[in-house]
């Protein structure tokens, strides 16, 4: 599904080259549930950045759904990125004067939903992560980890085949964290194709496949 070779990225910072991706080479089969961890540093969002269509690698090859990213247009990388892929961010990104169950219609609306069917639909994602009872909650009125439960929820309302997560434990406390672990490792039974970014071996090892990022070069750590 997802099949990157020889991937480079740098950043120019006061006159000197810093190689945030370095010949990173890394293929993402459908069903996959991996974990990429490395420091502060090392290239995870600048990789997130990639993969989720947010940014363009300067050199190497990026195939996502047999579409060669390089030679997609604009158009072609906003549609995909907005179909295929579902993000979330470690500050959750909610939109804070909406509540929780409009947050989840937000993207479904985008796609021409009409108002009542989006309702319904974000209620039921809603309710599959856990926070039925919780629909009229403003952001401010959730804790965070119901928060990121929102986040999520909003990432699953657009159906998208792979979920990009970027350090989504980190504003979490431990036990909170464990708890959406769960809730990750859960959608990923039901076939749900994830890719976590974090800085935390805890969170990492729940993953079946463990990628180690250093310095802008992946190593695989445990395959499944
Ligand atoms: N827009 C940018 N401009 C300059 N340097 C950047 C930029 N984005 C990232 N970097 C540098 O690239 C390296 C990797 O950054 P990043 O991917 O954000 O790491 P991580 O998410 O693992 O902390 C770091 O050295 C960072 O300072
Ligand atoms: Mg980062």
């Amino acid at each position: 599904m997802i099949k990157l070779k020889n991937i480079c990225k740098s950043f120019i910072l006061g006159g000197e080259e810093i190689k945030a991706l370095d010949n990173v080479s890394f293929n993402v089969k459908k069903g996959e549930f991996v974990s990429i961890i490395g420091p502060s540093g090392s290239g995870k969002s600048t990789l997130m950045n990639i993969l989720g269509l947010l940014d363009i690698a300067d050199k190497g090859e990026y195939i996502l759904d047999n579409v060669e990213i390089k030679n997609a247009s604009d158009n072609t990388l906003s549609e995909m990125r907005n179909k295929k892929i579902g993000f979330i961010f470690q500050n959750f990104n909610l939109l804070p004067k909406l509540n929780a169950i409009e947050n989840v219609q937000v993207p479904l609306m985008y796609r021409g939903i009409k108002r009542e069917e989006s309702k319904k639909i974000a209620s039921e994602y809603l309710e599959k992560v856990g926070l039925k009872g919780r629909e009229k909650h403003l952001p401010t009125q959730l804790s965070g980890g119901q928060q990121q439960r929102v986040a999520i929820a909003r990432a699953l309302a657009g159906n998208p085949e792979i979920i990009l997560a970027d350090e989504p434990t980190g504003a979490l406390d431990s036990k909170t964290s464990n708890e959406l672990m769960d809730l990750l490792e859960k959608l990923n039974k039901e076939g749900q194709t994830i890719i976590l970014i974090t800085h935390d071996i805890n969170v990492a090892k729940r993953a079946p496949r463990i990628v180690r990022i250093s310095d802008g070069k992946l190593y695989e750590e445990k395959e499944a």
